[in-house]
């Protein structure tokens, strides 16, 4: 697994980071059981074990659940806490989207407890709050850097403008933006390549982050890298999808790779410098996935799988 100085930060991840959003089973307020524990620790020692060091999480994944069944792995291996990074995002409560500071700090809290630990390395504002007022944000961020409670900031699905006005406030550095992108899920990619057309893939839908974060040195972490619409499932192996996987199958075998890895090395084939986040809990698509650190497309191929998604060149 190859690692890389993320952003201009000092933190040296993996290419490649495992989202946590589905280790915790169910979302609804029952307890961990002992069986989803197990589950959990065995694709998080997979990860691990492929090279993985950074670990994704949010206060509202399975109710919490996500971040006390990852605290699991500290039992057998304490150590292990200074070999990874964790992040973990906020801002997101039943009904309503809350930035002020009061959340945020109180969210943190929560997140420290249920991961056992006594800071974060990131920690991510989790979707646009429209009653933001950024000043309570600057000032929670301030609190918690100075607390030692958390190292580095960012946001998701935020736009352009809103991270300037979040910038306007915060002291700290924007390192991340989480962001929805897998190849069949490419609007920040399509606006760019069809500008100024009168075809709905010219419609800039987010303002152009991509070229945005990459302006600002923030690093794009494309969730849901194997999902197309919104959390509807695979689109490998889909029968809705028969010229894509026909193209990624060819493709991966050219690579001696299995498709999963050909899926994830077209988003990290792309210079923005992107850290995919994986969801999936089976433990050979971990591996899988994590081949693709070693592969590079080609410009060509880059292109044919864009093409058989869907997509076409003006
Ligand atoms: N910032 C945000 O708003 C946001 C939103 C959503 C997610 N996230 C983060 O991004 C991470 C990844 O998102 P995700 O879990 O939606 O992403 P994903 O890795 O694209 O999708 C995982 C789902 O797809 C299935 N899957 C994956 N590969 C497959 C294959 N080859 N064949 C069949 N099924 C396959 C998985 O099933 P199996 O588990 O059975 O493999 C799982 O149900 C999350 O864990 C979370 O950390 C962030």
């Amino acid at each position: 697994m190859q690692t890389y100085p993320l952003g201009t930060s000092d933190l040296k991840v993996s290419r490649i980071g495992y989202g946590a959003m589905s280790i915790g089973g169910s979302w609804d307020d029952t307890p961990l059981t002992d069986s989803v524990r197990k589950m959990a620790l065995q694709v998080l020692h997979t990860a691990l074990d492929a090279g993985i060091n950074f670990f994704d999480h949010a206060d509202i994944y399975c109710n919490g659940k996500s971040e006390e069944a990852f605290a699991e792995l500290w039992k057998e291996s304490p150590h292990l806490r200074q070999q990874i990074y964790l992040q973990t995002k906020c801002g997101i409560r039943k009904d309503c989207f809350d930035f002020s500071k009061e959340h945020i700090l109180e969210a943190v809290d929560g997140s420290l407890k249920r991961l056992r630990t006594d800071y974060l390395d990131v920690l991510l504002l989790h979707r646009p709050d429209t009653l933001v007022e950024p000043e309570e944000v600057a000032e929670a961020f301030t609190i918690l850097e100075t607390s030692g409670k958390v190292k580095y900031f960012g946001v998701s699905n935020q736009n352009p403008m809103q991270i300037e006005l979040l910038c306007k406030y915060v002291k700290q550095k924007i390192f991340f933006n989480q962001l929805q992108l897998s190849i069949t899920n490419t609007g920040m990619i399509d606006a760019g390549i069809n500008v100024n057309m009168q075809i709905d893939r010219s419609i800039n839908r987010d303002g152009s982050i991509l070229d945005y974060c990459r302006l600002k040195d923030i690093v794009i972490q494309p969730w849901s890298p194997f999902q197309y619409g919104f959390f509807e499932g695979a689109f490998l192996d889909n029968p809705k999808f028969p010229e894509l996987n026909q193209k990624i199958n060819a493709i991966a075998k050219d690579h001696s790779v299995t498709n999963t890895a050909i899926a994830i090395a077209w988003l990290l084939r792309h210079p923005a410098h992107m850290q995919p986040i994986l969801g999936t809990t089976n433990p050979q698509r971990v591996k899988d996935s994590c081949q693709a650190s070693g592969v590079t497309l080609t410009r060509e191929e880059w292109y044919q799988i864009y093409l058989a998604a869907g997509n076409k060149l003006p």
